[in-house]
């Protein structure tokens, strides 16, 4: 990101689709190099423990594969490909710092014969129908505008029985862990990444993305729009985060 467009930007309410997919992308190409430390500061590393139990989650039962979606720097993957030791995992980011970043983590872990991390969009995933066992994404629906094409490219590539797993950033039920998590994104945290990142605005869009993000309710109904069955959500850390797990 230049000087010139670090700036406010817009409401997530007053974003049209594609002004909201150019800010997504200018965002995180500008937080890359900060973006695995200000993830574990900024969520006192729980990020990484509500990663372990989604992969803890999954279950490898054919292709023993796994699409990651909006793999980031690929953490989710390279979780998935450490706690099974026999599993092909595949990842794709629209964003090619992110996965630039990822592709370092996974040669510095000697996975490169497992992991493989590439440019991929969510919308119009490049794999075949019914190739994975699993297919995840974490924290990136919150994101993407087009949700039900997000998940249903995402049920598209799994087999019959297969897992779409999504991990997203949700809110409390109203009540005192609502208000605080509320100060804290909206009051704190911006505050703390005005510290850390040269692009303070991507954490006010954090917040707002966070606040303007479906119920539970209303997600688990966008699971079962797509087809997919069994649909459950499991609310993490007093809510703050939620896994939802459907299967086709
Ligand atoms: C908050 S990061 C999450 C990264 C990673 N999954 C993690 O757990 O840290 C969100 C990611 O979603 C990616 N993203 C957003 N929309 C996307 C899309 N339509 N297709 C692919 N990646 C997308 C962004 O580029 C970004 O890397």
């Amino acid at each position: 990101m230049n000087e010139s467009n670090k700036q406010d930007y817009p409401s997530v309410q007053d974003m049209t689709d594609s002004q909201r997919i150019g800010i997504v992308k200018d965002i995180f190409a500008s937080v890359t190099d900060k973006y695995d430390f200000l993830n574990r500061f900024l969520s006192g590393r729980r990020d990484v423990a509500w990663r372990k139990r989604t992969v803890s989650e999954m279950n490898f039962f054919n292709t023993h594969r796994i699409l990651d979606v909006a793999t980031g720097t690929g953490d989710l993957a390279l979780d998935c490909a450490n706690t099974y030791p026999d599993v092909k995992v595949m990842g794709v980011d629209f964003v090619q710092e992110m996965v630039d970043k990822g592709i370092e983590k996974v040669a510095d872990q000697n996975l490169t014969d497992r992991v493989q991390l590439q440019w991929g969009d969510a919308t119009n995933i490049e794999f075949e129908d019914n190739s994975f066992d699993v297919t995840a994404i974490a924290f990136g629906i919150r994101n993407i505008p087009d949700k039900l094409k997000a998940l249903s490219e995402m049920k598209r590539i799994i087999v019959e029985n297969g897992q779409v797993m999504v991990l997203e950033l949700t809110t409390p039920e109203p009540g005192f862990w609502r208000s605080t998590y509320s100060f804290y994104l909206n009051g704190v945290l911006p505050k703390l990444a005005r510290i850390f990142t040269k692009n303070p605005a991507a954490y006010e869009y954090l917040a707002d993305s966070i606040m303007n993000f479906p119920t539970r309710r209303e997600f688990v109904k966008l699971m079962e729009t797509v087809g997919l069955k069994n649909c459950r959500a499991i609310p993490l850390t007093f809510g703050v985060c939620t896994l939802y797990i459907g299967e086709k």
